[in-house]
């Protein structure tokens, strides 16, 4: 047992010649490090995620900036290279802003402020921010909620960044001449609140990974996000005792559904 150290995580007690009580103890010792092991590798990989995001920017940095200093420029090029400077150190300061709210949101449940909210009056301002983003991209949207009151006990800047991270996706992944719209549905103890869009759509293999940290599908490799956000919006989900669901057809438009347990 002392050899099982944090280097060799493999290692487990063979169960040897024990009575059976001796025997569900060493199993469930086992079944405990396995569950460690994979904590770490998980740690692992998250750490060479976050290296690898954050190596990109400062790569772009160092390459502009040797660049300039190789010979003498003229000022327009040396504002080039500083206006990139500053859009990549905006990059940097995103990822890591949005890791430590990630970080808050899973550890510290401290952060959050809950009181009742009246989903309706809670929806036509996210409406009024989504129809403000949806003009600009040249692109419809529309509210749909009942004619009755629905609350939900939650912490409304947290429900609000949930949506928005919602809402931001739903634009930047449908062009021009598409439709957003939010709907909102009592459902038994549940309210279900969805954000469904005509664009891009989402492959099938690509479903379950969309909430991954840092995942970004294929054709998506260009958009300028840290790709936490739907990552963000599942921890304030799950925060909220709510859930996030997803339903997509490729290059017919996703829909992205919030079920939180209403508040009497
Ligand atoms: N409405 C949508 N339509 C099509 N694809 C989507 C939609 N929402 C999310 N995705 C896919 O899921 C990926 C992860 O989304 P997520 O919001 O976590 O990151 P992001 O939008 O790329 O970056 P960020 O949210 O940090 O700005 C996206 O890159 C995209 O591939
Ligand atoms: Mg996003």
């Amino acid at each position: 047992m002392e050899e099982i150290s944090h280097s060799d995580l493999h290692l487990r007690i063979p169960e040897m010649e024990a009575d059976a009580e001796m025997r569900r103890l060493i199993n469930a010792f086992n079944a405990m490090i396995e569950r460690v092991e994979t904590s770490f590798a998980h740690v692992n990989e998250f750490s060479s995620h976050v290296a690898h995001e954050l190596k990109t920017p400062l790569a772009i940095i160092r390459g502009e900036v040797e660049l300039a200093l190789n010979e003498t420029r003229d000022i327009a090029e040396y504002q080039r290279v500083l206006t990139v400077t500053v859009e990549e150190i905006d990059r940097l300061i995103r990822i890591i802003k949005d890791l430590l709210m990630l970080a808050r949101l899973d550890f510290n449940p401290d952060v959050f402020r809950f009181e009742k909210i009246n989903l309706k009056e809670f929806l036509a301002e996210i409406h009024e921010y989504t129809s403000i983003l949806c003009e600009e991209k040249g692109v419809t949207s529309g509210l749909t909620v009942p004619d009755v009151d629905c609350f939900v006990r939650a912490d409304r800047v947290h429900l609000r960044r949930l949506f928005l991270n919602l809402v931001h996706n739903a634009v930047k992944f449908t062009p021009a001449g598409g439709d957003i719209r939010i709907n909102m549905a009592a459902d038994g103890n549940d309210v279900r609140i969805s954000v469904a869009d005509t664009g891009a759509g989402i492959a099938p293999a690509d479903m379950e990974k969309i909430f991954e940290k840092f995942f970004r599908a294929h054709d998506a490799k260009t958009t300028s996000g840290t790709s936490l956000g739907l990552s963000i919006a599942r921890s304030i989900a799950r925060a909220h005792q709510g859930r996030i669901d997803v339903q997509s057809s490729p290059g017919q438009g996703s829909t992205f559904t919030v079920s939180l347990p209403a508040a009497p």
